[in-house]
């Protein structure tokens, strides 16, 4: 089938890429020019495991293309996506001037029937706009014929295992209203994705605004998961608990299952903070409110700041003249994205304190201080942060290392030398990489999350746990 996706992102490339490999004819559409000429030069302009050798394949077999060209695009296509940003406004709200400058662009020139398939995440109601902006250029046009068809097929792809999701999802989301047009579309679609559905039916079929909810719903539910083991293993810091422990004890119970139980400094990126936030928003404008979604998003905020909260227990409030290391800038591991990460607003936070910084990713480097340098807005500030070439290079005379991103090379690191090499050998590990035991036995303090760290640091929690062992003795 001809098909063509735009924006050039994570979604859309990795869509594009996974299509062209089940046979469909792609063309991928993006109005950055420099992508586009990247992507034709046979680079990338993101990195994903796997897409690099994914669509050198699928060049070579001449399956798929890339182009600035919207009229190309439109002709090319019988199924279109809309694979766009959908970034968060002011308010919290998604902003949907990506997607609907698409449409317009779309309607612009659209000649004959197209399925339009918006896979940005977008709130409910979003189609109907979508298929107004089709129209009014239509209109425009003076065309009454009915050329398109707007429907809904939210993605549920994870990035750093982009390619594997997209070629094996647990189930594809697919909201299509009754219309004239229906059977038709719903024929495409069912082609389309055939690949997928040979084994069992993976496709749920449902209305616009069900799937539009549908990927909000999922969201927000992870999120929900991560906010509550980060308040959990707060907790377990208090009582001294371990997280470990807990998540293992809770996840063997199927109803509850081992996935996104892990406790750590809180969840970033493209996706949960902005979507967690619109969805917030979206209540509101219809005079609802969501509860359970605030307090996660609250919670989360506050996540992100525990390992500075840590340092100012540890060095009191002033970090003038303390150097710390950050391992892990990228808001996970297997990708480049920085959006919304952790690492950023610890590295603020440290910096804002007067400390200097040294930071390591195996991925992130340059576009690493770019992001710092864009938080951070002072010049004088950023001379207080330096990217590393290595691990240990970031961790040479430091005061204390930060473990923000669980990355496979940070998780056997050579703990002598860091001892040896660090000014203090003391390890925040957010991400509880490492055994407490272990690091205590070599002389290195360590706080994970979650791990009984606070014990001495909380009046109340002591008293609370001297009481409860007075009255069962
Ligand atoms: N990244 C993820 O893991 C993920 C997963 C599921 C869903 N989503 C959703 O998918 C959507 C896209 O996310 P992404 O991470 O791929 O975004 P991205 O920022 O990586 O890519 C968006 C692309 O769209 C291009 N673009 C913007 N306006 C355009 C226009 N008028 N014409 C052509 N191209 C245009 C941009 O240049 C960019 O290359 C978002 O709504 C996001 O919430 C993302």
């Amino acid at each position: 089938m001809k098909v063509s996706i735009v924006g050039a992102g994570y979604v859309g490339l990795v869509t594009g890429g996974c299509l062209a490999d089940l046979g469909h004819q792609v063309i991928c559409i993006d109005n950055d020019a420099k992508k586009v000429a990247t992507l034709n030069a046979a680079g990338l302009p993101i990195y994903e495991p796997g897409l690099q050798e994914l669509m050198a394949r699928n060049r070579a077999e001449g399956r798929i293309h890339f182009t600035t060209d919207m009229a190309q695009a439109v002709e090319h296509g019988e199924v279109i996506f809309i694979a766009v940003g959908t970034p968060s406004q002011e308010d919290g709200s998604a902003d949907l001037q990506h997607v609907l400058a698409v449409a317009s662009q779309i309607g612009r020139h659209l000649k004959k029937f197209k399925v339009i398939v918006n896979k940005s995440t977008v709130p409910v109601g979003t189609a109907y706009r979508v298929q107004k902006c089709l129209q009014d250029e239509l209109d425009k046009r003076g065309i009454s014929d009915s050329l398109f068809e707007v429907i809904s097929n939210p993605e549920f792809l994870k990035e750093g295992a982009a390619i594997k999701d997209f070629m094996h999802p647990d189930r594809i989301v697919i909201g299509l209203d009754d219309s004239p047009n229906y059977k038709t579309v719903h024929q495409k679609m069912e082609l389309l994705y055939s690949s997928f559905n040979r084994h069992h039916a993976r496709t749920i079929w449902m209305g616009v605004r069900s799937a539009e909810l549908t990927k909000y719903a999922a969201n927000a539910m992870l999120a929900t998961r991560i906010s509550f083991m980060n308040e959990i293993a707060n907790l377990s810091d208090l009582l001294g608990a371990d997280i470990d422990s807990i998540r293992r004890g809770i996840g063997a119970d199927q109803r509850i299952g081992h996935d996104f139980l892990y406790a750590g400094t809180g969840y970033g990126g493209s996706c949960f903070p902005k979507d967690t936030r619109a969805l917030i928003q979206t209540a509101l404008d219809c005079g609802s409110q969501m509860k359970v979604v605030t307090a996660v998003e609250n919670v989360n905020d506050q996540q992100k700041t525990l390992l500075v909260s840590r340092l100012v227990q540890h060095f009191g409030e002033d970090f003038s003249g303390l150097k710390f290391a950050v391992w892990g800038l990228a808001f996970k591991p297997n990708t480049d994205d920085m959006r919304e990460a952790p690492s950023r607003v610890i590295i603020q936070e440290l910096l804002k304190r007067g400390a200097h910084v040294s930071a390591f990713d195996p991925l992130v480097s340059k576009e690493g201080s770019e992001a710092v340098a864009l938080d951070t807005k002072n010049k004088d500030v950023m001379s207080r942060f330096n990217m590393a070439e290595s691990a240990y290079e970031a961790a040479q005379q430091a005061d204390a290392l930060l473990v923000v991103t669980e990355w496979k090379t940070f998780h056997h690191p050579d703990f002598e030398a860091l001892k040896a090499c660090m000014n203090q050998a003391f390890i925040l590990d957010g991400r509880n990489l490492y055994d407490p035991h272990m690091l205590e036995e070599l002389g290195i303090a360590y706080q994970g999350i979650g791990r009984r760290n606070q014990l001495a640091l909380n009046f109340k929690a002591g008293r609370h746990l001297r009481k409860l062992e007075e009255t069962s003795t």
